[in-house]
C-alpha cells in the first residue's frame, strides 16, 4: 500500500512538472520577457527538484523495513529518483533547452557532473548563501543547497571511503547532518530569436 501510494505520488509530482515544463516551451515573448521567464523557469525547476526529493524522503522515512529495502531497490530513494528522472523529463520536455541537477564535489551518478559555472556556485551556497545565481552569455543558472540529514548518513556518512551499505559501489562520503553537502542547480539556456 505505501509503496504504491509513493509511486502515485512520486507520479503526480512529475506530471505536474512536465505539465509545467510543456507549458513552459510554448512562450515566446520579446527578450526581456524571455529572461524573466528563464529566471523564474531554472527557480522552478529547482524547487520541483527540492520537492519530490522531500515528497519521496518523507515516504521513504514512514515506511517499514520491506518497503524500505523495496523502494532502496528500485533506486526510490530521495537523491536517486530525482537525478534519474529529472536528467530524462526536463531536457525532454524543454527540448534540450534546460538541465537541473544535483551538484556536489565527486558524484555518483555522472548525470550529477556539472559544467565550468557550476563549481564557484557551489562554493558559494557553502560560505551560507540560500540561493545563488549566475547569468553568462548563454544561459541563467539558479542554484539552492542541499543539506545533509541525518537519514541521509547511513549511505553518506562516516566512515567515508568505506561502502555505502545499499549500495557497495559507493563509498560513504563522510557527511555530516547539517552540512551543505551540494547544490540543485538548473540551467536554462537563452533562448535564441533570430
Ligand atoms: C539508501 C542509501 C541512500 C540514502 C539514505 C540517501 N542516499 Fe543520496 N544517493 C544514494 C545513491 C545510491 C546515489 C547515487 C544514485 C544514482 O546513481 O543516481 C545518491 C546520490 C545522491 C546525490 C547526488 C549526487 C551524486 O553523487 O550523484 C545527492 C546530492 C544525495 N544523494 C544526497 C542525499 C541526501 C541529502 C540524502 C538524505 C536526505 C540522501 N542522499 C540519502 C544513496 C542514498
Amino acid at each position: 500500500m505505501n509503496v504504491k501510494l509513493t509511486l502515485g505520488i512520486v507520479l503526480s509530482i512529475l506530471l505536474v512538472a512536465a505539465v509545467i515544463a510543456v507549458a513552459g516551451t510554448k512562450h515566446d515573448s520579446g527578450e526581456h520577457a524571455g529572461r524573466a521567464y528563464d529566471q523564474e523557469f531554472a527557480r522552478l525547476l529547482v524547487k520541483l527538484e527540492l520537492q519530490t526529493r522531500a515528497v519521496i524522503a518523507k515516504h521513504y522515512v514512514k515506511a517499514d523495513e520491506t518497503h524500505r529495502d523495496w523502494l532502496a531497490h528500485n533506486l526510490l530513494l530521495p537523491a536517486a529518483v530525482a537525478d534519474n528522472v529529472f536528467h530524462e523529463v526536463v531536457p525532454e520536455v524543454t527540448e534540450g533547452r534546460a538541465w537541473v541537477k544535483m551538484i556536489v564535489d565527486e558524484p555518483r551518478n555522472p548525470n550529477n557532473a556539472g559544467d565550468a559555472i557550476t563549481p564557484a556556485m557551489l562554493k558559494e551556497l557553502r560560505a551560507g548563501n540560500d540561493s545563488v545565481e549566475r547569468s553568462t552569455k548563454n544561459a541563467y543558472y539558479y542554484g539552492e543547497p542541499i543539506r545533509a540529514a541525518k537519514t541521509c548518513l547511513v549511505c553518506h556518512g562516516s566512515p567515508q571511503g568505506e561502502p555505502d551499505p545499499y549500495f557497495p559501489e559507493y563509498a560513504k562520503n563522510g557527511w555530516e547532518t547539517g552540512q551543505v553537502v551540494g547544490a540543485v542547480i538548473a540551467r536554462v539556456a537563452t533562448e535564441t530569436h533570430d
